[in-house]
């Protein structure tokens, strides 16, 4: 299928494009490179012998985005594009709802205009909020999140619900991403956060290739093992089939579907950080810190009907996950330019 990728050149967005390519599909990239660079399409291009198609477009721009639809007669869209940093979005929460909501209703738009009625959501375990205890399963409510980013993907998850309830031809599979982390194996391409890393994993891997002097730990008095906190981390490439494997079911389907994207198993700040010491061969220097706001004990995913509606399960363990992250950073210290 011809697949509109949008953030393509992002973090989830080009490993997905590799995988992509290598199940005999053909993506086509739009991104506004915000949060990513236009040498991710060099490096892809290494990986799969193919120069992806671009187009530097902002889903605000009506006309560049009906430029994209009408040079290209698609037959899917895989929708990344949007702002996703938690802490950002308190701060700017009229920017995350006009990037992330407007930009999003400029896409569907497009794709209605031209007859484009298959897409895969890049949604968040953060619709969940903090009501529930893991492991979380898809029919559990939503509605309480905390920061305007996972209010954009709530919103987002029940606009394309409310579109496939209105048109009988539209397919839209809703992914509920849980932590991605990792890189490609070949060291090419994998995550590059603009300035100190909010998360846990580009964080270690910065303390790890002396970028950065230590980890803080934020809390050691949570209600787990260890007193840590406890995610559901996802090597990015597992995360990236997943979605070839959503498009599949899109192409069999019609209506919403929400679907979980984890491994089901749970780990701790410090078994990741004692993990990936054991990647790149040496201690790394951690502080324990207060709680961070907002920020819940436990979430892991339930992923049973991703296997059942999908076929797809996690090939990737922590050690693949750490081993892969490293040899990125180290590999690339200033990101991709
Ligand atoms: C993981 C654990 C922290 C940094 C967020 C978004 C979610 C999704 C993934 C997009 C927690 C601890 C972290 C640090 C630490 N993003 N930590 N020191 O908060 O689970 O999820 O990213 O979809 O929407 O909410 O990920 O990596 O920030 O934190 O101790 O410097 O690591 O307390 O327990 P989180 P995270």
């Amino acid at each position: 299928m011809k697949v509109l990728v949008t953030g393509g050149t992002g973090f989830i967005g080009s490993h997905t494009v590799v995988e992509l390519l290598q199940a005999g599909h053909e993506p086509v990239i739009l991104d506004n490179l915000y949060n990513s660079s236009i040498g991710v399409l060099d490096r892809l291009e290494t990986i799969t012998g193919v120069r992806v198609p671009f187009y530097q477009v902002d889903l605000l721009d009506k006309e560049g985005l009906k430029k994209v639809f009408d040079e290209n007669d698609f037959d899917a869209v895989i929708h990344f594009a949007g702002y996703k940093a938690v802490g950002e979005s308190v701060a700017k929460p009229l920017v995350y709802y006009e990037n992330n909501i407007t930009g999003s209703l400029n896409l569907y738009r497009a794709m209605k205009e031209h007859g484009v009625s298959r897409i895969v959501f890049s949604s968040s375990a953060t619709v969940y909020g903090g009501d529930f205890e893991s492991p979380l399963k898809e029919e559990f409510g939503t509605g309480t999140t905390t920061n305007p980013y996972g209010t954009t993907k709530l919103f987002n998850e029940r606009i394309l619900t409310d579109l496939a309830a209105a048109d009988q031809e539209l397919s839209a599979v809703l992914l509920r991403y849980f932590n991605p982390i990792g890189a490609h194996p070949s060291g090419l391409i994998g995550e590059m956060p603009n300035g100190i890393p909010n998360n846990l994993l580009p964080y270690i891997a910065k303390v790890a290739t002396g970028q950065l002097p230590y980890l803080s730990v934020f809390g050691d008095d949570y209600d787990t093992p260890d007193g840590t906190g406890v995610r559901d981390y996802i090597h990015v490439v597992d995360l990236a089939r997943a979605h070839v494997a959503a498009l599949s079911y899109a192409e069999g389907h019609t209506g919403a579907e929400v679907i979980n994207i984890g491994t089901g198993n749970g780990y701790s700040v410090l078994e990741i950080l004692h993990a990936y010491e054991k990647a790149c061969g040496h201690e790394i220097p951690y502080k324990i810190c207060p709680r961070r706001p907002g920020d819940i004990a436990v979430c892991y995913a339930d992923p049973s009907k991703a296997k059942e509606l999908l076929g797809f399960s996690t090939v990737y363990g922590v050690e693949e996950m750490c081993r892969d992250s490293y040899r990125f950073t180290k590999e690339n210290p200033e990101g991709i330019l």
